[in-house]
């Protein structure tokens, strides 16, 4: 079909008290980031669309009931948004209580240490208790699955905002990931589950850049560390833009 022409229409709103205009169709989260204000978020990322999955984002919009997903609430003409309230607090807190509770805690011994959002987000929504004691018990025993030679992918440590599956689908074209099974027992899949390197994986290494956590993390990470700085390349023949990390 034609390309729709990209909607030139503006619309206002107020965010924490602040007036943004912006492009139609925009999310109030991308709304937000306009004037500075940066909503908790671990499904969502720059370069992904919104899948709205994590629930982290909530937000209070005046007259509305609830607490919608910033990341895939549209903007409205004269919409007045909160995204810093008691109530929201309390939500994000309980949200990361039962990511958490669902993880291992073994943040000094990761690999991801200093460098995953989870944890990033535990401290932003000043989580202090987690009252179910489950430890990521779910997937400790699942095997970890190395067949991949740059990468490795760590079911405990995962999720499962399915960030990894739509970088393959969205930004790569790959198609190679999908999400298995529903709940505690969902973890990410590559192919038939027999593991990357037999799926229909390019190892262009989009999944890993965008997972918040170590579940997906470059073999050299788990060797070496974190790199102490990262050099950011596209070439002409990816549209990618791989990030080499030089030590
Ligand atoms: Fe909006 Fe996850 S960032 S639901």
């Amino acid at each position: 079909g034609t390309p729709e022409s990209p909607s030139t229409e503006t619309v206002t709103l107020t965010i924490d008290g602040q007036a943004v205009t912006v492009p139609a169709g925009t999310s109030i989260m991308r709304a937000a980031a306009e004037t500075g204000i940066q909503i908790p978020r671990l499904c969502a990322s720059d370069n992904l669309e919104a899948f709205g999955s994590c629930r982290l984002c909530l937000v209070e919009i005046e007259g509305r009931r609830g607490h919608p997903a910033s990341c895939t609430t549209p903007v409205e003409d004269g919409m007045v948004v909160r995204t810093e309230t008691g109530k929201l607090h309390a939500l994000r807190r309980n949200v990361m209580e039962l990511y958490i509770s669902d993880h291992p805690l073994d943040c000094l011994t990761c690999p991801a240490n200093g460098d995953c959002e989870l944890q990033d987000m535990a401290g932003v929504v000043g989580l202090r208790n987690v009252r179910y004691g489950l430890e990521g018990a779910n997937h400790l025993d699942d095997a970890i699955d190395a067949s991949n030679p740059y990468f490795t992918y760590d079911p405990s440590k995962c999720i499962v905002c399915s960030r990894c599956v739509r970088a393959c689908d969205d930004v790569q074209g790959t198609y190679a990931l999908t999400v298995q099974a529903r709940g505690f027992d969902s973890r990410i899949i590559a192919g038939q589950d027999d593991g990357f390197l037999a799926s229909d994986c390019v190892s262009c290494g989009a999944c890993v850049q965008t997972c918040p956590t170590s579940a997906l993390i470059e073999n050299t990470v788990i060797d070496q560390g974190q790199a102490d700085h990262a050099v950011i390349t596209t070439c002409a023949y990816c549209g990618v833009g791989c990030g080499f990390k030089a030590e």
